[in-house]
């Protein structure tokens, strides 16, 4: 759900007829340019994983790591080489047939329909359902209770009591 946008060329611009709100549910980060993205990423202990057509792995050839970022590329330049050289894995999605590439948001959909089971397995044989922070699942419940109410005040106010212990926080 963390989406990051790396601001070389273009700026950050949703299209509301083709996100269709779904963008409320995900959390958006930008940087400017590649080196500060790079940075920020891995300082947070990411590994970078770039997808790309130069690559001759495949995801099943990469072990998975704790805490992955996935790249995919511009739709007309593909993968800088910046970014190419910073990655910690490149793979390519095998295709066939006549056509050069998929659209960028085929590959990642494709990319995470092979991680996020990998992911989910490994989890449940620790007896985990997922691997968020405490404090980020509750501000995620937060967010997202907001958006799905009307009266997002109510929710603010008993989120807030349930917070400080201090009741329902039902009037
Ligand atoms: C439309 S493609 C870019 C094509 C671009 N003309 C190029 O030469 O790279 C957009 C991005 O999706 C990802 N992608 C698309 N098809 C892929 C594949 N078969 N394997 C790996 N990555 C792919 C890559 O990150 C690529 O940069």
């Amino acid at each position: 759900m963390d989406l990051h946008w790396i601001l070389n060329r273009n700026a950050l611009r949703l299209t509301s007829t083709v996100a269709k709100s779904a963008d409320q549910w995900m959390d958006f980060y930008t940087h400017q340019g590649t080196p500060a993205a790079i940075a920020a990423l891995k300082a947070q202990g990411c590994q970078v994983w770039v997808s790309d057509l130069q690559a001759t792995q495949t995801l099943d050839d990469l072990e998975l790591p704790a805490k992955v970022v996935v790249v995919v590329g511009n739709a007309k330049f593909g993968i800088s080489e910046a970014m190419r050289s910073a990655a910690d894995q490149r793979y390519i999605l095998p295709m066939r047939g006549m056509v050069q590439s998929f659209n960028l948001s085929v590959a990642l959909a494709l990319t995470l329909a092979n991680l996020v089971p990998r992911r989910r397995r490994e989890l449940a044989l620790d007896g985990q359902s997922g691997d968020l922070s405490p404090d980020r699942l509750a501000r995620i419940r937060r967010k997202w209770l907001e958006f799905g109410v009307d009266r997002a005040d109510i929710v603010r106010r008993v989120l807030d009591a349930e917070a400080d212990g201090s009741g329902t926080g039902q009037p």
